[in-house]
């Protein structure tokens, strides 16, 4: 059976959302657990269980009908058809929305938050397909890639980490619980972290994977502008805007390493059949369209309320009743949410299509000395904010603003250190690295790094001690940043093996 996806970005449809024999969120976890072996390395389990969640996904990709090209000499023409479309389609979107159109994604704040924490589990492994291809670092075909990998992770620098700055929007608006979401979040971050641990044996479609993931979809453009619209910051989004684009960027860098490593006496056929396989890769499991999708505000706030009740049934007096019953005994049936929303109406405990001032429970969820301050988290607040304020029109956040419109985006770092001279050694470098890092708090895994690099002077033997604190699971920690940091110098100035 084929699906029909008319171009590549168009919204997918669940179809897509198989789930494999083996959960694919136990597995995404297991590949960022690498404390069982040495730094970059998971464990034998975890890599035979990834590699075959690859090849089931592979199977499910090769059903899928996109416009990659089965001549590989189109494949330039075909992408800038693509990027011209999204470009044309955001700019009717925005012709739209000026006309007074409404928010084509999101229907309010709080179904901005769900889906930032339903794509969570993807956006938190952002690079991790690169990883590893670090090991083929004298392989120049390559370098791109390496190059594509090292911007992802900031070259080191916390504040251009992807994976940092996305954790820190999940946490300024107290989204981080998102590790308790549906199996189907995780599938598409398990199979870049899978690509990660498999990049030997399946190159080709590593390499078209990247091609796909590279590319500027419009509902990165949506996305980021209605972000903003609702007052949350869209930088992370925005980001990719820039450094994907197709001129420079790293969708550049993604072409150009198809065409290089396209077999000059091999069979041909083959690698593009694979590299077109990767590329569909990309649209297996839960996508930014099927995220959108995915919310229903009751259904949601219901799903809340009934992880509630689990923790809450017990911790509640018999004097505090609603609608005759005590909490209590209301939260001892989770089957019941539906009803216990409806007596706090009838109560008037939440007045619905009212500012949630007027609700005496938003009050117990949210004034400093109230009894359940705390036990939503910001996400939950705002969900049980927009539901109580339904249609009523009072909602403040659907509004534009410009508040973040003027955040610069940094380009990457890829000049040298101030005094980093063309011919300095792997020595010199890494001994500047070693001062440049102050002993005082620096952390046990920092001078450990340090240690084992003393008198190493090759890159070679540099890159074996670096590469594996480079791993999706290990780049965002400290000891990662400094590896990065010192890895990017070494890629980026040093010519001799
Ligand atoms: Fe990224």
């Amino acid at each position: 059976m084929m699906y029909s996806v008319p171009g590549k970005f168009q919204p997918a449809t669940p179809p897509y959302l198989v789930r494999q024999r083996e959960s694919s969120k136990q597995l995404y976890f297991a590949m960022l657990d690498e404390r069982g072996g040495s730094a970059g390395q998971i464990d034998e389990l975890a890599n035979a269980k990834s590699r075959s969640l690859l090849l089931e996904q592979l199977v499910v990709a090769a059903e899928i009908d996109t416009d990659f090209p089965t001549d590989m000499r189109s494949l330039p023409s075909v992408l800038h058809n693509a990027h011209d479309q999204a470009a044309q389609a955001y700019r009717r979107y925005l012709d739209g929305r000026h006309a007074g159109s409404p928010r084509r994604y999101f229907s309010c704040r709080a179904h901005a938050l769900y889906f930032l924490r339903a794509v969570a589990p993807t956006k938190l492994v952002d690079g991790a397909w690169l990883y590893g291809v670090l090991a083929r670092w004298q392989d120049s075909r390559l370098a791109p890639l390496i190059q594509t990998y090292l911007e992802e992770l900031g070259c080191g620098n916390p504040a251009q980490n992807h994976v940092l700055l996305y954790r820190q929007l999940l946490a300024r608006y107290g989204c981080d619980n998102w590790q308790d979401g549906p199996d189907g979040h995780f599938t598409q971050g398990a199979v870049q972290l899978a690509l990660a641990h498999h990049a030997r044996e399946f190159l080709p479609e590593l390499i078209g994977f990247n091609l796909g993931y590279e590319q500027l979809p419009l509902h990165l453009l949506i996305t980021a502008y209605e972000l903003n619209e609702l007052d949350i910051d869209p930088y992370y989004f925005s980001l990719h805007v820039t450094i994907d684009n197709a001129s420079t960027g790293h969708a550049r860098k993604a072409l150009q390493t198809v065409l290089d490593n396209s077999p000059r006496t091999g069979d041909v056929s083959e690698f593009q059949r694979r590299v077109g396989n990767g590329f569909r890769l990309n649209l297996v499991g839960m996508g930014t369209p099927q995220a959108i999708e995915s919310f229903d505000i009751e259904q949601e706030l219901q799903r809340v309320f009934a992880d509630k009740a689990l923790i809450g049934a017990q911790l509640h007096s018999d004097y505090c009743l609603v609608g005759g019953r005590s909490v209590s005994d209301w939260l001892s049936s989770p089957g019941e949410i539906v009803d216990l929303l409806s007596a706090l109406q009838s109560a008037g405990w939440i007045r619905r299509g009212e500012s949630p001032e007027q609700s005496r429970f938003w009050r117990l969820l949210t004034d400093e000395q109230a009894p359940m301050f705390g036990v939503f988290d910001g996400y939950e607040q705002q969900l049980l904010k927009d539901w109580i304020l339904a249609d009523s029109g009072e909602n403040p956040t659907a509004r534009t603003t410009n508040r973040f419109r003027n955040r610069q985006i940094p380009g990457p770092v890829d000049e040298a250190p101030a005094g980093l001279q063309s011919g300095t050694s792997v020595a010199q470098i890494i001994a500047r690295h070693a001062s440049g890092n102050p002993k005082l708090g620096r952390g046990a895994d920092v001078d450990a790094l340090f240690q084992k690099l003393v008198r190493i002077d090759t890159k070679a033997e540099a890159f074996a001690v670096l590469t594996g604190l480079l791993s999706p699971a290990n780049h965002p920690t400290p000891a990662g940043l400094v590896a990065t940091r010192l890895y990017a110098d070494l890629f980026q100035h040093v010519t001799s093996p």
